[in-house]
């Protein structure tokens, strides 16, 4: 059950009057706070979200998420406005890398082909072949000739997953992580596991517990068939397979809401109920507000690198992937 306060009506009246009033389209990630959620047009994960920008006729978009995600909805949609309603919303493993890291790395292997996961910035994306997120990566690098070195970035533990998933042994990976994800560990889910031995396992792939999941159902200690590794999006599908089941959840809370809502029988469960990420947390309601009211905060990326980051995220798109949100 939901056991969420309902979002309070006259705040949710005066966004979407405001939204009416400057024809802005408001897209938030699936760990926003429920009250943006609440009030968003459409809310999902971060390919949903590009694909939705790209998508809307909307002459201004209002990203509730963080950085990252308002560049690539401003990538696609260049001759609209992005808005994202705090300029502090970052990233901590978008920050593991820069482009001159990324520059460096490629000269070290001329000839690879560069995946990046979408969380990274405009400028590394520029330096990028191919982006993907957690719901499409396997299929990204599998796109790639076996032949081919893959250079994949920044985050690790997607990066195992998918190493896993493909098979691909001339996969370089960068050691970059999320610190929410990471300090979701392989300890805390063997332990929440013996508590709830029935329980099913949504696990995003960036969490630090992800590669010791696999692992672990090997072992039989955790059991292989109850175990899910899933972009926020998958874990929303599956989600609404699972019936009255008893859920464990390996990402950042705020996703608990949307799981509660696609299904209100089960009992899911946060592995690590203190995995919130601060940077989401930056987007409040009263920074909506003052978004749609003053026009704030504009997300501009520089021509030239726009032009070549876009490649990379064209690329991403057009390979398909996760369904759009209703
Ligand atoms: P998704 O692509 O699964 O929405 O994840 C984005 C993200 O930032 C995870 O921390
Ligand atoms: Fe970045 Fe981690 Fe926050 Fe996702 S949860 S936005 S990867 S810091």
């Amino acid at each position: 059950m939901d056991d969420t306060p309902q979002v309070d009506p006259d705040y949710a009246e005066e966004v979407r009057r405001l939204a009416v009033e400057r024809d802005a389209l408001i897209l938030a990630h699936n760990y926003q706070v429920p009250e943006i959620q609440d009030v968003a047009h459409h809310v999902g994960d971060s390919l949903q979200l590009a694909r939705l920008a790209a998508a809307s006729t909307a002459s201004t978009i209002v990203l509730c998420g963080v950085h990252f995600m308002a560049e690539s909805a401003k990538l696609l949609a260049p001759d609209r406005t992005v808005l994202i309603p705090d300029l502090g919303a970052g990233c901590s493993l978008a920050d593991t890398i820069t482009a001159d890291q990324l520059r460096e790395w490629k000269a070290e292997h001329p000839g690879a082909v560069v995946v990046s996961y979408v969380n990274t910035s405009a400028a590394v994306k520029a330096e990028t072949d191919i982006c993907c997120t957690s719901s499409n990566a396997v299929d990204v690098v599998n796109s790639i000739p076996a032949e081919r070195e893959v250079l994949f970035l920044p985050d690790q533990f997607l990066g195992a997953h998918v190493q896993r998933e493909t098979g691909r042994t001339n996969m370089h990976i960068w050691m970059g992580e999320c610190h929410v994800h990471a300090a979701i560990s392989g300890d805390q889910l063997v332990r929440r596991v013996k508590e709830l031995p029935d329980a099913e396992l949504l696990i995003h792939p960036e969490c630090g517990c992800a590669t010791s999941a696999l692992y672990l159902a090997g072992e039989g200690v955790v059991p292989e068939s109850h175990t899910h590794i899933l972009s926020t999006g998958g874990m929303l599908t599956k989600a609404r397979q699972l019936g009255s089941a008893t859920v464990l959840v390996a990402t950042e809370t705020g996703m608990l809401h949307q799981l509660r809502k696609a299904n209100p029988l089960a009992d899911f469960q946060p592995v690590n109920p203190k995995a919130d990420c601060k940077y989401m947390k930056m987007i409040t309601p009263d920074a909506l507000l003052r978004s749609l009211r003053e026009n704030v905060f504009e997300v501009t990326i520089d021509a030239d690198v726009a032009v070549r980051a876009r490649r990379s995220v064209e690329r991403m798109v057009e390979l398909g992937g996760a369904p759009v949100p209703a």
